[in-house]
């Protein structure tokens, strides 16, 4: 049973991202999206959990047809704060994407071992596109180079949290993306 978690406030140093600054660029995505993939099937793919948040206001931006499917992953060496660059999938996809139009849709980019290794999982199911779009793009952090075709943000290389993004599976409901206070909260994995 994990501790009772601390009020979010007490957590935040700052906060990075306001509600209506992303909800602003979500609805810049949307257009976009909707643009570059007009009279396209398209099939948006998740990776669960903090994805979810984005998903669901990315979709109401986008005004054309478009499925939706969950994948969850996790990164091997549990406990580790950067992750190893291999992933487990821990929930796979329902629907079959060959000759789909796939947009992975991610909370944060990182390392980019997480997407790099998602993507050689999806390529191998021969789509007839993929390409991924983040919410957050933490672009001094890369190692692995994958291709981010859209990024609503790019952000310091910090420790953030909420809308989507948790510290320990808590505080993914906010609205907003925060800072973590790292002299209260000390992040174990990611
Ligand atoms: P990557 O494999 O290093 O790109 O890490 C991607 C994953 O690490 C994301 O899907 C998040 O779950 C997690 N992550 C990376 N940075 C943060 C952060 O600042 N806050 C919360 N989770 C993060
Ligand atoms: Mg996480």
């Amino acid at each position: 049973m994990p501790q009772h978690p601390l009020p979010y406030k007490e957590l935040l140093s700052e906060i990075l991202i306001t509600e209506e600054q992303l909800q602003t660029r979500i609805a810049e995505l949307g257009a976009q999206i909707s643009q570059d993939y007009a009279g396209q099937d398209l099939l948006l793919i998740c990776i669960l959990r903090g994805g979810v948040m984005f998903l669901t206001d990315l979709m109401r931006a986008i005004n054309i047809p478009h499925a939706i499917d969950f994948m969850a992953v996790s990164s091997y060496g549990v406990g580790a704060r950067k992750s190893s660059g291999q992933v487990r999938i821990t929930l796979d996809l329902t629907i079959n994407i060959r000759d789909r139009n796939v947009l992975l849709v991610e909370d944060i980019v990182d390392s980019g071992g997480t997407i790099a290794s998602v993507l050689d999982l999806l390529q191998s199911r021969q789509p007839k596109s993929l390409r991924v779009c983040t919410l957050l793009d933490k672009a001094k952090a890369r190692v692995s180079d994958v291709p981010v075709d859209y990024a609503g943000f790019v952000i310091p290389n910090k420790f953030v949290f909420g809308y989507g993004l948790d510290l320990d599976e808590y505080y993914r409901d906010l609205p907003f993306i925060g800072v973590v206070d790292l002299d209260k909260f000390t992040p174990t994995e990611t």
